[in-house]
Formats: structure tokens, C-alpha cells, sequence
């Protein structure tokens, strides 16, 4: 659907969960530990899109140790509630991993499902070591076992728009997060 209506797409903003102040602050303290824990090594932030554009941008220019960036887009099939399924690789990172320390940058844990698999088949490419870094954490919609290393914020089972996040593909621009307010609602 195309959301071209101002007052449409503002009514989907319902209130502001994680203020710019609360993202710039965390993003620093988060920046400024990994330019401490890897200092002197090859380190790759590996971002899965899209949801992570944003968090990864602000999370680099937080880093003050070399680094490069890669990317990559999964596409999951999942049915149900069942943790089985498939993720496929439809873009792949362009750096040979085992040659760097590598940090997935996400956006949101939910279920774990995607995550899950695409952290798997990162470790069969043996990177010198691979950890998650993720904006939020959805615990009580997790389906299968899988926990990032860090996670800035941790929040309900809402769900939230802005700062990378989308609904339908809009909101992704907020500079917050938001919880989406559903129509009707
Ligand atoms: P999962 O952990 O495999 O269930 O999927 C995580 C992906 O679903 C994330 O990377 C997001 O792209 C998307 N997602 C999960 N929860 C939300 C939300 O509250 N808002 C927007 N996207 C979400
Ligand atoms: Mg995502």
C-alpha cells in the first residue's frame, strides 16, 4: 500500500518508546567498547538489511579503531510458530570473513529465527570470531534459543517503527523509536 497521506501516516506513530537522546547515548557507550575490545584487529560490521542502516551508520562513526563495513539481505520462510525453515542469502557480504573479527549489527531480535541461521552459516565461514550487536531485544517473542552478546535495549512485545524499522517499508526514516499504532487501535 502506499501510504501518501500525511495524517495517515502520523496516526500510525503512537508514542515514542526510545528517545534520539537515550539512541545517541547508548550508540556511544556501545562504540566506544568495541573500539576498546578490538583495538588492533581486523574488524568487519556485518549489517543485515535493511532494518540496520541506520543503527550500523551511527554505530560506525561511534568507532574510532579501523574498520570495514559489509552487508547482507536474508529473506526467511517460516511457518507458524515452527522454528524450522529456510533463510536465503539474496545479498551476500563481499569480504572473504574468515580474514576478520567480525560484529553482526542488527536491528531487533524477535523470534531469532533469521538470526539464528544467518549466524550459522557465518560460523562455518570461520571468522576469527563473530558476536551480535543488537539495537533491541524482543525476549518474550523468542522462538528459538538465541541470545545477541549485546543488546542496547530491551523492550516489550510491541511493535516499533522509526530508526531503521519499518511497517510496510514506511517509518524507517523516524530518528526514534516508536511503537506503530495499528488502525483502529
Ligand atoms: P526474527 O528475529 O527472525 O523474528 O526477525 C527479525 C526481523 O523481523 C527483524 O530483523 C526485523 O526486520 C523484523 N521485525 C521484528 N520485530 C519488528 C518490529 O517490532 N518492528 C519492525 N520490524 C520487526
Ligand atoms: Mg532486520
Amino acid at each position: 500500500m502506499l501510504l501518501t497521506d500525511k495524517q495517515l501516516y502520523e496516526e500510525g506513530i503512537k508514542n515514542v518508546l526510545i528517545s534520539e537522546d537515550d539512541l545517541r547515548a547508548a550508540i556511544a557507550d556501545c562504540g566506544r567498547q568495541i573500539s576498546e575490545d578490538y583495538e588492533g584487529k581486523p574488524l568487519l560490521l556485518l549489517s543485515i538489511l535493511k532494518g540496520a542502516f541506520v543503527f550500523l551508520s551511527d554505530l560506525c562513526r561511534e568507532i574510532t579503531i579501523p574498520c570495514e563495513i559489509g552487508f547482507m539481505a536474508a529473506k526467511s520462510y517460516f511457518e507458524g510458530t515452527s522454528s524450522s525453515g529456510e533463510v536465503e542469502i539474496t545479498y551476500d557480504v563481499i569480504q572473504d570473513i574468515s580474514r576478520y573479527h567480525v560484529i553482526i549489527v542488527e536491528d531487533i531480535v524477535d523470534t531469532g529465527r533469521t538470526l539464528s541461521k544467518v549466524y550459522d552459516m557465518l560460523l562455518d565461514r570461520k571468522p576469527l570470531s563473530l558476536k551480535v550487536v543488537t539495537l533491541l531485544d524482543k525476549p518474550d517473542r523468542r522462538v528459538v534459543d538465541f541470545d545477541a552478546d549485546v543488546s542496547l535495549f530491551t523492550i516489550p512485545d510491541r511493535f516499533v517503527i522509526g530508526y531503521g524499522l519499518d511497517c510496510g517499508e514506511y517509518y524507517r526514516n523516524l530518528p526514534y523509536i516508536a511503537e506503530y499504532k495499528q488502525r483502529g487501535e
